[in-house]
């Protein structure tokens, strides 16, 4: 069958999505889309797409249906909005990480999944589907490293990704969310399954120290005179100049989590970076793993063996640094929709790891230890459908 599919927000994302999907031998066609400067647009190009109808805003895109797809991928601060009217519609949804914005779409969000029968709705959180990701899954789950005692993780970006943060609309809370909530959901998700439990205490510190128009004539070009932060144009709301931004999210920050069974996490992103590294070292009472998401490999050992550890080579580098993510998960999307496999991640989950993040950033603000509690109390009662326990002790 051709699947018929309806965009909001045809961006560089949702355009490499479906670039992947039609890579992967999706047969698709994009009936219609809504944006009102589709970034995307030139990807689509090259990868052989029509964009379909240009639609003046959802409601159109909808009338136009029924479509077997609707995929989001609008800024941050409209993901709660596109996905209720969504939902409204039976449609089978794709929408991009983060899954919401704020700590009140997840309520509300949550209440609505939790209430009404829903379409499905597969999250974008593509590290999910990546071979390397679900093999450290896969060992953490079948107890090779024993019980997980301790995490430690980094994602530190190159100049060139962190200068096209500062100009993008992710320089702003407003749109974005924050640093960690856009960059590293995919991480704390991921951390919430190999740990198997949920933040208790989250602390964090973090600012703009590279970014900011403070900074008295930043290097502005690399070694062979060519201009650096021009990767890319900025797009939908871009600023011109990194350094001269109206950026208000953190350009470094680091976090530390302990979760409710005791596995403690340390967490340490930078966005403009010398030496790059996504990785996460997981230490287990029996056997410690490294896993190095940049160069998509992975050493692991038991704690008492002398030989060589274990190293496996997943290949497949890519510049983009997503390594084939998207092409795996075009393949789960596929799988999902057809009934023949369940997808990687459930709205719920990426709910979780939202909130995961939100806290972090609450502990970053407020300088202090946050206790997660209440904020689960407050989620498990919107997921059931139980009264708010803020708004019942008159908060
Ligand atoms: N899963 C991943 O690895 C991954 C990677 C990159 C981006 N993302 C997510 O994808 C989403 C889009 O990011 P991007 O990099 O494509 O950004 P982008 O700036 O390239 O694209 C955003 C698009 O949304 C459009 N838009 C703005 N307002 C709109 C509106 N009211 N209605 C419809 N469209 C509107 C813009 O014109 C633009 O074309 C974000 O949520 C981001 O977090 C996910």
């Amino acid at each position: 069958m051709t699947y018929r599919i309806g965009v909001i927000g045809l961006g560089q994302r949702i355009a490499h999505v479906l670039a992947a999907m039609k890579e992967v031998g999706w047969d698709l066609e994009v009936v219609a889309h809504v944006d009102p400067a589709p970034v995307g647009a030139p990807i689509l190009d090259v990868a052989g797409i029509s964009p379909g109808r240009a639609c003046t805003d959802p409601a159109e895109l909808l009338r136009r249906g029924p479509f077997d797809l609707l995929m989001l991928g609008a800024p941050n601060h409209l993901h709660f909005e596109h996905l209720m009217l969504a939902l409204e519609s039976g449609a089978p949804i794709f929408a991009e990480k983060p899954i919401v914005r704020t700590q009140d779409e997840t309520w509300a969000l949550a209440r609505r999944l939790g209430a009404a029968e829903s379409p499905p709705v597969y999250v974008g959180l593509v590290m999910r589907s990546l071979p390397i990701v679900r093999d450290v899954l896969d060992r953490v789950t079948r107890g090779e490293l024993g019980e997980i005692v301790s995490i430690d993780a980094t994602e530190h970006l190159p100049p060139e990704h962190g200068g096209y943060l500062a100009r993008n609309w992710r320089r702003r809370q407003a749109w974005g969310g924050s640093y960690f909530l856009d960059k590293v959901v995919h991480d704390f998700d991921i951390f919430g399954c190999l740990v198997g439990a949920r933040p208790a205490r989250v602390a964090s510190f973090g600012g703009r120290r590279i970014f900011t128009a403070e900074r008295r004539d930043p290097p502005r070009t690399w070694e062979d005179g060519s201009a650096a932060y021009a990767l890319r144009d900025a797009g939908w709301a871009g600023a011109n100049d990194a350094f001269q931004s109206d950026m208000d999210v953190t350009d470094h920050q680091v976090a530390m989590v302990e979760y409710a069974n005791d596995v403690r996490l340390s967490f340490h992103a930078n966005s403009h970076t010398a030496l790059t590294e996504r990785r996460w070292y997981v230490a287990g009472t029996e056997g410690t793993l490294i896993a190095d998401l940049v160069r998509n490999r992975l050493m692991v050992r038991r704690a008492l063996f002398r030989g060589k550890p274990d190293k496996v080579e997943y290949g497949g580098v890519t510049a983009d640094a997503h390594n084939g993510a998207d092409q795996a998960m075009a393949l789960d999307l596929l799988a999902a929709l057809q009934g023949r496999a369940a997808f990687p991640v459930t709205p719920f989950e990426s709910l979780e790891a939202g909130l995961t993040v939100m806290a972090i950033d609450e502990a970053m603000e407020a300088r202090q230890v946050v206790d997660c509690a209440p904020m689960w109390a407050r989620y498990d009662a919107a997921r059931s459908g139980a009264a708010d326990p803020v708004a019942e002790q008159g908060l």
